[in-house]
């Protein structure tokens, strides 16, 4: 085959809405990594997908062709069904640290590989170094052992997964091609596939702190997800929930994983949308795992744990076994904090109407809670504790907000747009629903499960 002819025409057939063949695909995939395809052509391609889309058997040639340019795991030796979990990515979104524990201790084998954080939203491997001594960067070895002694591990994501993800991943950032149902689906996915678990549990984020900013948009991306993951040979259930306001109290490392030690240690004082998110994702992944044949059973059994005090003995555990120190589970006040605290108070009484989760996210990152490239370091005492969701009636002088600002960053310009991301008005507006709705494979036919 002609090289020059053929990624010519395969982008030439992309920019005339045409459908690319498997053998396309793939073909294309290998020359790209053998570094055969220039940068500016893979631009070109990307560009011509965003714009012309691709068709559902498109997609799945192009997830299975990316999952397939690196290491894909093999999880035979855990027993059980394995589950995996994928939040598409919001602000304050720690469920992770609750659900895979809880996930853990109800017997469903789960090892959670989390990316580090870019742009306004958290990544669980920062959230977690803020640990004293936890270890991310274990083995495969390590981490299929430790699931397979206490049910859960939650490592950094290994870099030879998925490797084609990481090089399309960087020309998107820079084209402007990050929006596009399909590239998403592929990305997200054949990063999943690689790691191997039998079931995929989605947190599809909806509103202004997320990825997609549309209910239709969200639909989109779960039913692409669920479709392409049936086609893969994986059930999976998609939620679709709110992120118009920031997940919880806190915003910022080690802020969110005292708050996720908190509601394991003292469940009756956790933050109630938080704690509804955990409990909804925990139920319908026992029902994927086929442990619990309905999501009241799963509530049951999420309530059974937390409340006994199982939840926070598994993330102990598990923080035991990756070096980390146990007693934060039971004292989150020993995890590492800053003293120099900045009070946010209401300037009007009045019924909070918007906390504009993005510009939280943005603003976290601007006092050194998160990082714009993936190369900058984050300082795990950084960040928000909101006080206030909402619908909430606060009076003037209030203090709505905590922004814990460790490197004195904070200044005037930041401090008024903090200030107008959280809008209080006399009138006070209907709350948006944390659940929009969910989508499931289970127990349908690929066609059956799209509602
Ligand atoms: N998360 C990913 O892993 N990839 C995307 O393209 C978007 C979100």
């Amino acid at each position: 085959m002609n090289r020059e002819h053929f990624v010519y025409d395969f982008l030439a057939a992309k920019k005339a809405g045409k459908e690319h063949s498997e053998e396309e695909i793939r073909t294309f995939f290998s020359m790209m990594m053998k570094d055969d395809i220039p940068d500016y052509q893979i631009s070109a391609w990307l560009m011509a997908v965003c714009i012309k889309g691709m068709t559902f058997n498109e997609v799945v040639h192009l997830t299975l062709a990316m999952r397939d340019s690196g290491r894909t795991l093999n999880l035979d030796s855990i027993p059980g069904i394995k589950l995996d979990k994928h939040s598409t990515g919001g602000v304050g979104d720690k469920t992770t640290l609750v659900i895979v524990p809880i996930l853990a201790a109800a017997g469903v084998p789960i090892l959670k590989m989390s990316g580090r954080g870019l742009g306004f939203t958290g990544g669980t491997t920062d959230k977690l170094g803020s640990i004293p001594g936890f270890r991310t960067g274990l083995s495969i070895q390590e981490a299929v052992a430790q699931v397979q002694r206490w049910g859960g591990a939650m490592v950094s994501q290994v870099s030879d997964l998925s490797p084609a993800d990481k090089r399309l991943y960087a020309l998107r950032d820079v084209t402007a091609t990050v929006d596009s149902i399909p590239l998403i689906t592929s990305s997200i996915l054949s990063k999943k596939l690689a790691v191997g678990a039998d079931v995929i549990l989605f947190d599809v984020k909806i509103g202004s702190g997320a990825f997609m900013r549309s209910l239709d948009e969200g639909m989109e991306l779960a039913r692409m997800l669920i479709r392409v993951s049936k086609a893969a040979g994986k059930d999976s259930v998609a939620l679709l929930t709110n992120m118009d306001e920031p997940l919880g109290r806190a915003v910022g490392n080690a802020l969110e994983v005292r708050e996720a030690c908190e509601l394991l240690t003292y469940p009756h004082s956790a933050d109630r949308r938080l704690l509804e998110l955990c409990r909804e994702m925990v139920a319908n992944g026992l029902t994927l795992a086929g442990k619990k044949k309905s999501i009241n059973e799963g509530y049951e059994e999420f309530d059974r744990i937390l409340n006994s005090g199982d939840g926070a003995r598994s993330l102990e555990r598990i923080v035991s076994a990756q070096g980390g120190d146990p007693s934060i589970v039971a004292h989150p006040e020993f995890i590492p904090s800053t003293d120099n605290i900045i009070e946010v108070r209401a300037e009007r009484p009045g019924y909070v109407t918007q906390i504009h989760a993005g510009e939280c996210g943005r603003i976290a990152m601007a006092i050194g809670a998160g990082r714009s490239k993936l190369e900058n370091d984050v300082n795990p005492s950084a960040g928000i504790v909101l006080n206030c969701h909402i619908g909430d009636y606060v009076e003037r002088s209030q203090v709505l907000t905590l922004l814990h600002d460790p490197m004195g960053l904070m200044n005037d310009e930041i401090l008024a747009r903090f200030r107008s991301a959280i809008v209080i008005k006399a009138e006070r507006t209907a709350s948006t629903p944390l659940l929009y709705g969910e989508l499931s494979s289970l127990n349908s036919t690929e066609e059956e499960c799209i509602p």
